[in-house]
């Protein structure tokens, strides 16, 4: 039997009615058999700062790293804030880029998502993440691409993700990232050198 696959999620946003928090719940219902989602909250992660990191890392950042570690891989769904990036991911991703090359992002699957009001469904903010995880070294699946544009139309009043054609794509994105994951387990053949 397959081994089973534990996915850590996690939403660049966090407002309560977060579409993007929204996505991250749909994925963990729509998760293949064989693969566990589980979501982290980044409400409690400070703001990076290299003083604070020299007296070790704050418990909320040393935990992520943790579930990271454990995790197979890590899910992102990202909103956009001014075509790029919103600072609160981009402030755990610089949390957790640390040491750099022994990070735990290093080595990482890594798979992308965002919902946004707009038509371009995050579209700017998802090629900067891809930029960040060149530096981390983490292995971002290129293809399938999750840009829910029009995301108002898409979700109830209860943030649960309703169109049917999305949550569709969703499942066989996820089937995709278990398939990106294998491609990294431990056995999977190497260079000769
Ligand atoms: C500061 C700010 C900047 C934004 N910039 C963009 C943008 O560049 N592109 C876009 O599609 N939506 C933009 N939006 C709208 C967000 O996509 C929208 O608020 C979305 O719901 C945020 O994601 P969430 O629902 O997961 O919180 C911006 C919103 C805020 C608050």
């Amino acid at each position: 039997m397959a081994r089973s696959l534990t996915v850590l999620g996690i939403a660049g946003s966090l407002r309560q009615a977060s579409f993007n928090r929204g996505l991250i719940r749909a994925a963990a219902e729509i998760a293949p058999a064989g693969m566990r989602i589980a979501v982290h909250d980044l409400s409690s992660i400070p703001l990076f700062n290299a003083d604070l990191e020299a007296e070790g890392d704050p418990e909320p950042v040393a935990d992520l790293k943790r579930a990271i570690a454990d995790a197979d891989a890590l899910l992102i769904a990202t909103p956009e804030y001014n075509h790029g990036v919103p600072g609160v991911l981009k402030n755990t991703i610089d949390w957790l880029s640390r040491p750099p090359r022994g990070s735990a992002l290093n080595g990482k699957p890594v798979a992308l998502m965002g919902a946004s009001p707009g038509v371009t469904g995050t579209a700017r903010s998802q090629s900067q993440l891809r930029q960040a995880f060149v530096f981390t070294n983490s292995y971002a699946m290129p293809q399938p691409e999750v840009l829910v544009g029009r995301a108002h139309e898409k979700f109830d009043a209860e943030g649960r993700l309703s169109d049917e054609v999305t949550r569709k794509f969703i499942a066989q994105f996820l089937d995709q990232f278990v398939v990106w994951i294998g491609r990294f387990a431990a056995g999977s053949p190497t260079t000769a050198r």
